[in-house]
């Protein structure tokens, strides 16, 4: 019986454990939970979600203060077309966080960077361009474009001296998607080293409509395998999305995948960034507490625990201190909903917003609890404390669960003295 340890990942002549951690903003794949996968010899995520708002709370930067001080005199306002983020302090934040995750790398393993395409930030292309070559000028191992077609972003970071250097992969849900890309970035002469295929089981958004169940991750995987194959094309494969025990990953390395992408069962590691009462909320989740919606206002469905405080909330939009989800003209689709609410109760203290939801807000706050849907069998990976709580996990154990197991068993951690 094959485990995954049997395995490798190649990058040229570099080997690595075939397990890769998911990027989870908004610092939910945290520094901390990167850098023990390139200990252990696989790949870690961080994301560059939010990162001024991440260096905030980390470096003691102060960017999202300065912003909303700058742009103080709009937020009454519906039109956010001015507030616009500054591109250095993006770079900024970009080289503090992808730098000192970098400095503080140690084993054999690599760090990417999740990057994804749907934070608009009120300039689409010049945001994406710094973010993309911020990142490789601050020394990250390799960039997963996530959440879009990734259609220009090859050739925004085309001037980069790394830009055939670094890792640049791309996470797709069809062979669809994939068959786009590949035609809008044929003139650079430069494929992408890796290609996440993401299920519809996955966490965060989804590439898939509200027909997601119809979906089957290993009809696409074979599907994006033997195309590569038809193609001569020799680029790892790597399927994310309900990849749940050793033997899952197993299944997918012996069909031709490179690696598995893997993300739910790292959220109740200590070293993610989710504090530890919501990791309890993960970890009591049942099936019928999971659901995939509409109200983030990227317009893709979206996974998450039904009691998640980010249904319903009512908040005001906090463009002026965030923003990131503001389009090319200063829109974003919880402003409209927002404001529909406040014209059809104007004299209500408190109003309520179901349809979609202020998600730079509550994913700064992990308030937004996006979850995998196999998120109901993480109970199944820990000790039940006497309190009713359950037991946080080490990511090195859930690591090395996924590296050693067989026969689709989870091993227990070691119980709490
Ligand atoms: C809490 C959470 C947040 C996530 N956030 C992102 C994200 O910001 N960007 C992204 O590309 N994928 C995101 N994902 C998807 C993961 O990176 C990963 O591909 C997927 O969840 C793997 O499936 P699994 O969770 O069933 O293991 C997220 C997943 C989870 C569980």
């Amino acid at each position: 019986m094959k485990r995954v340890d049997d395995f490798r990942l190649r990058f040229g002549k570099r080997e690595l454990v075939p397990i890769i951690i998911g990027g989870m903003g908004v610092d939910i794949s945290s520094r901390e939970l990167a850098l023990e996968a390139v200990r252990l010899g696989g790949i870690g995520h961080i994301s560059d979600a939010m990162l001024p708002t991440v260096t905030d709370r980390h470096y003691k930067t102060k960017f999202v203060s300065d912003k909303q001080k700058q742009y103080k005199l709009n937020i009454l306002k519906a039109d956010k077309s001015i507030v616009q983020f500054d591109l250095a302090q993006v770079t900024e934040s970009t080289h503090l966080h992808v730098g000192k995750t970098m400095e503080a790398k140690r084993g054999d393993g690599m760090i990417f960077v999740n990057c994804m395409e749907k934070l608009t930030m009120n300039s689409p292309r010049e945001t994406l361009r710094v973010r993309l070559c911020g990142a490789l000028d601050a020394g990250i191992d390799g960039i997963t474009l996530s959440a879009g077609l990734h259609l220009g972003s090859f050739s925004l970071m085309e001037d980069n001296p790394r830009f055939r250097d670094a890792k640049l992969g791309i996470i797709v849900s069809s062979l669809r998607a994939l068959q786009l890309f590949m035609r809008k970035t044929a003139r650079l002469n430069r494929l992408p080293d890796y290609i996440v295929v993401e299920g519809p089981l996955a966490g965060g958004h989804l590439g898939f409509g509200l027909d997601w169940a119809e979906y089957d991750l290993h009809t696409i995987v074979a599907e994006i395998v033997a195309h590569l194959k038809a193609e001569q094309l020799d680029i790892p494969v790597i399927a994310a999305g309900g990849v749940f025990t050793g033997s899952d990953a197993v299944d997918f390395l012996e069909k031709g995948c490179a690696a598995v992408q893997v993300a739910t069962r790292f959220t109740v590691a200590k070293e993610c960034g989710i504090p530890e009462k919501v990791q309890q909320e993960y970890f009591k989740a049942s099936e019928q507490d999971i659901e995939v919606n509409m109200i983030s206002p990227t317009g893709y469905p979206m996974r998450m625990l039904k009691n998640s405080p980010a249904i319903g909330a009512g908040i005001r939009p906090n463009c002026e201190a965030y923003g990131y989800l503001l389009d090319a003209h200063g829109h974003c689709a919880y402003i409209d909903a927002y404001n529909r609410e406040v014209a059809l109760y104007p004299d209500a203290k408190k109003i309520s917003v179901m349809d979609k939801t202020c998600l730079c807000t509550h994913m700064r706050n992990y308030d937004c609890w996006t979850c995998g849907q196999y998120t109901y069998r993480l109970k199944d990976t820990s000790h039940r404390n006497a309190d009713g709580t359950y037991q946080i996990l080490t990511a090195e154990h859930i690591f090395k669960d996924y590296q050693f197991s067989t026969d689709n068993k989870i091993a227990l951690p070691p119980p709490h003295s």
